[in-house]
């Protein structure tokens, strides 16, 4: 079979919650184990200034996304876990992809056309706020992906259509230079967009309805204790289908533990032990990792020298293959 090489980029602009735990790093983590696959993760720093132009949310963001994966077990002697902006092939490439892009596939991109709609209903110029950067943010992403020869792009939803844009490029590219990349394919975690938020609404900073994954034991519970549920009373029973602090539950839970916890709905559980009993179960799967997050970021160094580390095996790839890409487009010495 052939080898699957898996990459994936995190945009550093904000803090890990548990619905990026949920959805994206917990499955990352662990699939990274599997010996018959090559996995590339990194902090997608350019990508977030497209997003930020708050220097310390940049900077701090970076950090926390690291200590975070770093701390929930990201083995980094298997993984290649580097920082975008070390990678100065990356935007090199991106600029060779440009020359390739027709503006017309940009065009067609959501977050261009999303923000293009915003100003005409605001009644504003059409390209009011829309930076180049914004606006040719896939090719980026495409330099990414192609850079590493990945095959395999696990994204949530509302990536998929980058990904094909990637492939789009790619081919573009191969057939008027040759076939330098590998086409990549989006694979879509089923879990990624189901853990839901506080109120039953996708978990998300733009909600104000996230859990962060490191929040202390005092804020977890507290969060934990607002999420919303009817108004049946302890004895009544209710129905699993229908609460988010089951779902929540099922998300952490073992085969098990959420049999039992079925049964517990049945017959009747108050609203306040289920969700006792739901944040002893979150904290247990978070309480070592959060200790390693806070010795990690009173340690930004150590961060730095896995990310380094991480950045020259990047480039060990990154490097030889640029070079082959700059000579198939005719840039060479003389
Ligand atoms: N744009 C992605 C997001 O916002 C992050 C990202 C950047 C990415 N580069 C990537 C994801 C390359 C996969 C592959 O989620």
């Amino acid at each position: 079979m052939e080898k699957s090489i898996i990459l994936t980029g995190i945009t550093t602009t904000g803090t890990p919650h548990l619905g990026n735990y949920v959805g994206a790093i917990r499955q990352a983590i662990k699939s990274s184990r599997y010996s018959n696959q090559t996995s590339f993760f990194f902090l997608a720093d350019y990508h977030a200034l497209i997003k930020s132009k708050d220097k310390n949310l940049v900077y701090n963001s970076t950090t926390a996304v690291a200590a975070s994966w770093l701390a929930l077990g990201l083995n980094t002697d298997n993984t290649i876990f580097y920082r975008q902006s070390d990678i100065p092939e990356i935007t090199e490439l991106t600029w060779i992809l440009n020359c390739v892009t027709a503006k017309g596939l940009m065009n067609r991109s959501h977050a261009y056309k999303s923000a293009v709609q915003i100003n005409y209903e605001n009644k504003e110029d059409v390209d009011f706020g829309v930076t180049m950067g914004l606006f040719s943010y896939p090719i980026l992403m495409a330099a990414d992906i192609l850079l590493f020869r990945a095959n395999t792009v696990p994204v949530g939803r509302d990536q998929i259509q980058h990904v094909e844009m990637a492939r789009d490029i790619a081919q573009r590219f191969n057939h008027l230079y040759g076939k330098f990349f590998e086409l990549p394919q989006a694979r879509i975690d089923q879990n990624i967009d189901t853990l839901i938020g506080l109120d039953g609404r996708k978990m998300s900073k733009s909600y104000n309805n996230i859990i962060p994954i490191f929040a202390t034991e005092k804020q977890l519970k507290k969060s934990i204790n607002k999420i919303k549920t009817n108004l049946l009373e302890p004895g009544q029973p209710k129905d699993p289908q229908d609460s988010l602090v089951f779902q929540f539950w099922k998300a952490f839970g073992s085969e098990k533990q959420i049999k039992e916890m079925r049964q517990k709905f049945k017959t009747g559980i108050s609203w306040g032990d289920a969700k006792q009993e739901l944040f002893e179960l979150i904290n247990k799967d978070l309480a070592e990792p959060r200790e390693k997050y806070n010795q990690l970021i009173a340690e930004p160094k150590k961060i730095e020298s896995l990310l380094k580390e991480g950045a020259q095996k990047a480039r060990e790839i990154s490097l030889p293959f640029m070079k082959e890409i700059r000579e198939a487009v005719g840039l060479k010495t003389l």
